[in-house]
């Protein structure tokens, strides 16, 4: 079978002539695609002495002088004559160049010219990596059916320790080998009850009270486990947010409503995450008519809203419960207190302080507090980042409290 191998420009291009070789051992024909700041890192008669085929380099290398229709066209045949597609490294610009179908060079082109399996090895600095711009592009990939060796965690060559090192190229090579790489499906079998958004309370016909909350982090996790094979229920107050694909949406508005359609799908679920900011009082007897500004001062006399959450707790059973901690100081104190007096499993505690992240941001950095007695923190990532560390370390939380039993 044959492989294109598109090499892209970055510090880990050398180690595609380690996955040249890995590819060539498990009986691939490799044809390597250079771009042309690839040839910046790597000289193209390396790969050519280790395939022995010719190496395409560059933009259209062929539009020289001698031009023919046959070279003009190439990177027709690249795309026919080849049944894999590999892209290692694949770099962020690569990855927007395939998500938005531009076509410049001569992977990029073949790319677009190419109908079979592709297999995408990113490897950047891991703020770029982390990028919403980068995550948004991998997303279109995935969806395209593209499958994407996720890179290693490490020292960077920048110095940054994080995701963003290419994959061991071993490892891509044993991927590509074994067929397509299946997204994780560790969720099959789970149902998912998420709640998202704030909730909005009347104060009479045209007010109400809220808190400031976006949905985004609700709405990433019920994306990662939908992609992860669970069945998922969101229950979301009113936020500005596409309904996630696949995914059954209950619309809300206030904290009674919020806790009536979290209980009706309490008993079919097994796994709870309620990430939504729940308003904490509410004005029980908000009159219908709109308020009319007589009274020269005015005070509102609020009541407690239901806590769904405690309500949760205390009839969970052996449901994973997970719930989020929002606070402006004393992080780790208020998670452990909410963790124990509410009966949960995780408490997922953000600073809601730090610029940047939280609220209305794509990007978040939390703490899982765990009722192992765990810290985990979790540096700043996207909320669908986030979303992935937050569903792994449930699925271990579940096997450490079966196993403790
Ligand atoms: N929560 C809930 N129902 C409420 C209030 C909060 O289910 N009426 C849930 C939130 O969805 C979140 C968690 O409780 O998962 C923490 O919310 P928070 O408002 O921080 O907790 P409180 O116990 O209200 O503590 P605080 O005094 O800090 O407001």
């Amino acid at each position: 079978m044959n492989v294109a191998l598109g090499v892209g420009g970055g510090i880990a291009a050398y180690k595609s002539a380690e996955l040249a070789r890995a590819l060539m051992e498990r009986g691939f024909t490799v044809n390597v695609v250079m771009t042309a700041s690839a040839e910046e890192f790597i000289r193209p008669l390396t790969f050519a002495a280790l395939t022995g085929r010719k190496v395409i380099t560059g933009l259209f290398s062929a539009a020289s002088s001698e031009a023919t229709l046959s070279s003009a066209i190439e990177h027709i045949r690249v795309a026919q004559e080849n049944q894999i597609l590999v892209v290692a490294p694949a770099t962020a610009d690569l990855l927007a160049k395939f998500a938005h179908g531009l076509a410049d060079d001569f992977l990029t082109t073949t790319y677009l010219a190419f109908t079979g399996r592709v297999v995408l090895a990113p490897a950047m600095n891991t703020n770029m990596w982390n990028h919403p711009a980068t995550q948004e592009n991998l997303k279109i990939l995935r969806a395209r059916g593209h499958e994407i060796v996720e890179p290693d965690e490490g020292v960077l060559a920048c110095g940054m320790v994080g995701p963003g090192r290419l994959a061991d190229p071993q490892r891509i090579a044993e991927l590509v080998a074994a067929g397509k790489v299946e997204p994780r499906r560790d969720l099959e079998g789970e149902t998912v009850l998420i709640t998202a958004g704030p909730t909005q309370e009347p104060l009479d016909a045209v007010r109400y009270i809220t808190n400031r909350s976006s949905g985004k982090m609700g709405y990433a996790l019920a994306e990662e486990a939908v992609a992860r094979g669970a069945r998922v229920v969101l229950v979301s107050g009113p936020v500005n947010l596409a309904e996630p694909r696949g995914v059954e949406v209950i619309h809300v508005l206030t904290a009674i409503e919020m806790r009536q359609a979290v209980m009706d799908h309490l008993n079919d679920a097994t796994m709870i995450v309620k990430s939504a900011a729940v308003a904490d009082y509410h004005r029980a007897d908000a009159p219908k008519h709109k308020v009319k500004k007589t009274a020269a001062r005015m005070s509102l006399e609020l009541d407690p809203t239901p806590d769904i959450l405690a309500e949760i707790g205390r009839k969970k059973g052996d449901r994973l419960l997970v719930g989020f901690a929002a606070e402006t100081e004393n992080l780790l104190e208020e998670a452990r207190r909410k963790l124990e007096s509410k009966n949960c499993d995780m408490i997922v505690a953000n600073l809601v302080s730090q610029e940047g992240i939280g609220f209305d941001s794509d990007e978040n950095e939390v703490v899982l507090v765990e009722r192992t007695g765990e810290t985990i923190p979790v540096r700043r990532a996207s909320k669908r980042a986030i979303a992935g560390r937050i569903f792994d370390e449930m699925i271990r939380l579940r096997l450490a409290l079966h196993a403790s039993q």
